[in-house]
């Protein structure tokens, strides 16, 4: 077992832990991406009625000559969290960059990311690292003397609560340095029904890919958990302006994990996720709560999602 595997294990377990020990009912969403959770996030983003991804490749597509002339050429573009790297070609050709680093936490499809998106660009230098972005990230020597672009697709940043948010704006700052730039999708608040449907798909390949949290608890930390007893519930709060997915027990549940047993009572829901979604005001506050002057905003004509262009300025004695 490599050193990464353990320390996976060793926090999935403690998150798990301390959802049913300390009847926390919430697990961290991280954990959805195991393998079979990447592929199910694959798929979801293809499904007719999940909508964030399409758009804003559209965006992206469409936009070209617009951040040809905001960006300019020779930037290093800072991907945070970059997966699959799937958008990041469309936005490399617009910008014409001196670099790419794309940074995840997950180093396999970090390194497959990137000799994918090497291909494409064969006189591109790239340096991934391999890190959590949620802290202030050393970036490659290389790429030290270079004006930066920050790169945050698939309105990422709404799966975090707004001080986690905050702190991650504040972070990419200091990662990125002053003058730097930033690129980021936000999800916008809209239809409740076809935010709700995004999320819970005729299909029911969502519900898959949330269950499958539970299979891996069953696989990884030898539990038992009759899964076929859960259903995967997408609920808007508004509130919170989020779309919040949980796992809900359909009867009284007993099962062990770790050899430890727990018992759910029927209707108990175990929270996996939030997606905040954002009025354009609010998208431009929570950036400068961040640190982050925003400068252009792009969005389609539905007003279904917004890609940001922000700049981190000195800061200044404010009245
Ligand atoms: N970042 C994605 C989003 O908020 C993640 C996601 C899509 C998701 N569908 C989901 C997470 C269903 C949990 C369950 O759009």
């Amino acid at each position: 077992m490599d050193m990464t595997t353990s320390i996976v294990d060793h926090t999935f377990r403690k998150d798990v832990r301390r959802c049913f020990d300390e009847q926390a009912y919430a697990i961290p969403a991280r954990w959805l991406y195991d393998r079979r959770g990447s592929e199910l996030f694959e798929d979801i983003t293809e499904l007719p009625e999940y909508y964030p991804t399409r758009t804003e490749t559209g965006l992206l597509l469409d936009h070209g000559s617009d951040f040809a002339s905001a960006i300019g050429k020779g930037r290093a573009v800072i991907e945070f969290g970059s997966g699959s790297s799937v958008k990041t070609p469309h936005l490399l050709r617009a910008i014409d960059p001196a670099a790419y680093v794309p940074i995840d936490i997950s180093g396999e499809f970090l390194e497959h990311s990137a000799a994918m998106l090497q291909d494409d660009f064969p006189d591109l230098p790239v340096h991934p690292v391999e890190a959590d972005f949620m802290r202030r990230v050393q970036l490659p020597d290389a790429v030290a003397e270079l004006p930066k672009l920050g790169f945050f697709p698939g309105s990422t940043i709404g799966n975090m609560i707004a001080r986690s948010s905050v702190d991650l704006l504040r972070s990419m700052r200091e990662t990125l340095g002053i003058g730097s730039q930033l690129l980021i999708g936000m999800d916008r608040v809209k239809d409740r029904q076809v935010l709700l449907d995004a999320y819970d798909d005729s299909a029911g390949v969502t519900a898959q890919f949330s269950l499958n949290l539970l299979d891996r608890i069953n696989r990884e930390l030898d539990g038992d958990i009759p899964v076929g007893k859960f259903r995967h519930v997408a609920v808007w709060n508004d509130d919170y302006a989020r779309v919040e997915i949980y796992l809900e027990a359909q009867d009284d549940v007993t099962f062990s994990i770790d050899g430890t047993s727990h018992s759910l009572a029927a209707g108990q829901r175990i929270h996996i996720e939030n997606s905040h979604k954002f009025g354009l005001r609010d998208a431009r506050l929570m950036l400068r709560a961040g640190g982050w002057t925003p400068l252009e905003d792009w969005s389609d004509e539905r007003d279904y999602f917004t890609l940001i262009l922000a700049e981190a300025h000195p800061y200044k004695h404010a009245p």
